[in-house]
């Protein structure tokens, strides 16, 4: 028996390369992903990493920003530890020699984005934060990392309820296993499932799904972040235009010059996300069409050089000062459920970063706070499997899971079913319409060896899909990401500290004391 404890990682962003730069080289990383290393939505992310920086900033205000978007629906504990460790991981990277951006003093520039009391975003490249922190990590890999790109990892091995490795396809479509001591799921979330999205278009529910298959616990998959402002042309999603341009100043409006934000919600423009998504939606369904006003930004293209980029490649002229947005999926904010380790609830199975639902973002995320869990996370599970007792030796003959369902319909018919029905706005009668359709898709049973990747890739969509809708339709009040127009309003009698729990064909509802407990350090 060897020693070495063996990991292997499904996925490559941030959450992912936090693990593997923390992790000791007593064990040996395998990164899986199923596309390039550079496939995800780290490395897409403009805005950057929220940290208490500022002199007048603190850790608890930033806590108390977090517990304010998140609606009394967050981990508050999780989210008093990520905050505090996340400031501490932050400070590292920029002694480092992080690129973060840095003011005439020398300091990392802080910028502002939704519902944060403070400047306390840090950024790199000026909008390419998540691409910035992604290469300096990568950089940093130690000789025990190994990255694998096109290994699609499409199942977990389970052997008496513990997860013992991974069933992965090669690009030719041949079917593999590989065992480990421990699987860390780093997937991301599920942006494919909507129209428009900001996600990697690798990003597509497998890592969920998967778990779920092996027993995990899933939780709060009712709760969808649409973030507000995607430049669209033509009813087309382009690409992502940071919060952090309304941080310095840009603005909503209409066609006719009114700003949409006034009058909703004190923070006005820069609102909590999901205020904002909603209020444009609202205002889209009026027949009003929404810009982003930038005439205020000085240097807009030395600011955000990626967006100004892409509006040049769309065609759209930012000396003109308005930018035509709709919002977009952007993150889930539930996940496999985790604790603050996290170690999901099959023994050996860990899942870091978006895949995860820790109770950070509750039921609505804080703009930048992804990033840094990421990095909390994805360093706090490394140190947990350090402890882990070797178990390869012990591994029995493997099975896997020959016979896969694969829907007959194709994923622009899902993302149109999702977006009509489980997106900004939902009721009862468009979920039960949604689920009925998802249930009487016909579909074909496929023997694994000849399942295609995108067959794998659909059936784990509809599967979730599935779970979305059924979740949405079981909360029935209005929190953050989940807003039912038959059910306005937040109903704290009913549903304070209630989580809606998957697990094997099974969705429960449970108490979860941790959740929207007051937070006793400001009582
Ligand atoms: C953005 O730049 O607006 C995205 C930041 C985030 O999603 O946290």
């Amino acid at each position: 028996m060897s020693s070495i404890k063996k990991v292997i990682v499904v996925g490559s962003g941030i959450a992912a390369l936090s693990f593997a730069n923390t992790i000791s080289d007593n064990c040996q990383v395998i990164i899986m992903t199923k596309k390039q290393f550079s496939s995800s939505n780290s490395m897409l992310a403009q805005g950057g990493i929220a940290a208490a920086f500022s002199a007048h900033d603190s850790v608890d205000q930033h806590v108390q920003d977090t517990l304010a978007a998140g609606c009394d629906h967050n981990d508050d504990k999780t989210v008093e530890e990520i905050v505090r460790l996340g400031k501490n991981l932050v400070d590292q990277l920029v002694e480092e020699g992080c690129p973060f951006d840095r003011n005439e003093a020398g300091m990392p520039q802080l910028g502002k984005e939704g519902a944060h009391t403070f400047h306390r975003i840090l950024h790199a490249g000026g909008d390419q934060t998540g691409k910035t922190v992604v290469q300096f990590l990568k950089g940093k890999l130690g000789s025990h990392i190994h990255v694998y790109e096109n290994h699609h990892v499409i199942d977990l091995l389970i052997h008496e309820g513990t997860c013992i490795g991974v069933v992965w396809k090669d690009e030719e479509g041949h079917v593999h296993t590989m065992t480990a001591d421990a699987v860390v799921l780093s997937t991301g979330g599920c942006g494919s499932l909507y129209e428009i999205n900001t996600n990697d278009p690798s990003v597509t529910g497998d890592g969920l799904m998967m778990a779920y298959r092996a027993g995990a616990q899933l939780v709060d998959l009712e709760f969808v972040q649409f973030h507000p402002t995607l430049l669209t042309i033509a009813g087309k999603a382009v690409g992502l235009v940071s919060e952090a341009v309304r941080g310095e100043d840009a603005y909503l409006e209409d066609e006719s010059g009114r700003r949409i934000m006034k009058g909703i919600h004190p923070l006005g423009d820069l609102a909590p996300r999901d205020v904002v998504a909603r209020t444009i939606f609202h205002e889209q369904q009026l027949g009003h069409s929404i810009d982003l006003n930038i005439q205020d930004i000085p240097h807009f293209s030395a600011r955000f050089p990626a967006i100004d980029a892409m509006c040049q490649r769309a065609g759209v002229d930012t000396a003109s000062g308005r930018l035509p947005v709709s919002p977009g999926m952007h993150f889930l904010m539930g996940g496999i459920k985790v604790n603050e380790h996290g170690e999901t609830t099959v023994p050996s199975l860990f899942a870091i970063g978006e895949a995860a639902c820790t109770g950070l973002h509750g039921a609505n995320r804080l703009a930048s706070n992804s990033l840094l869990e990421g990095l909390v996370l994805g360093s706090k599970a490394a140190r947990r499997i350090e402890q882990l007792a070797v178990h390869q030796e012990t591994i029995p003959s493997l099975s896997i899971q020959e016979i896969w369902s694969v829907p007959a319909m194709s994923e622009a018919q899902l993302r149109q079913w999702m977006t009509a029905y489980a997106a900004i706005v939902r009721d009862e009668k468009g979920l039960q319409t949604l689920l009925h359709e998802l249930e009487h898709v016909s579909f074909q049973q496929t023997n694994v060896k000849n399942i295609t990747n995108e067959q794998i890739e659909l059936s784990n969509q509809w599967a979730l899909a599935s779970c979305i809708a059924k979740s949405a339709l079981l909360r029935t009040e209005s929190r953050g990401g989940h807003y039912r127009k038959d059910y306005p309003k937040r109903h704290d009698a009913l549903w304070q500290g209630k989580q809606i729990v998957h697990e094997q064909g099974q969705i429960h509802i449970i108490k979860n004391e941790r959740i929207g407990a007051k937070w006793n350090v400001y009582s």
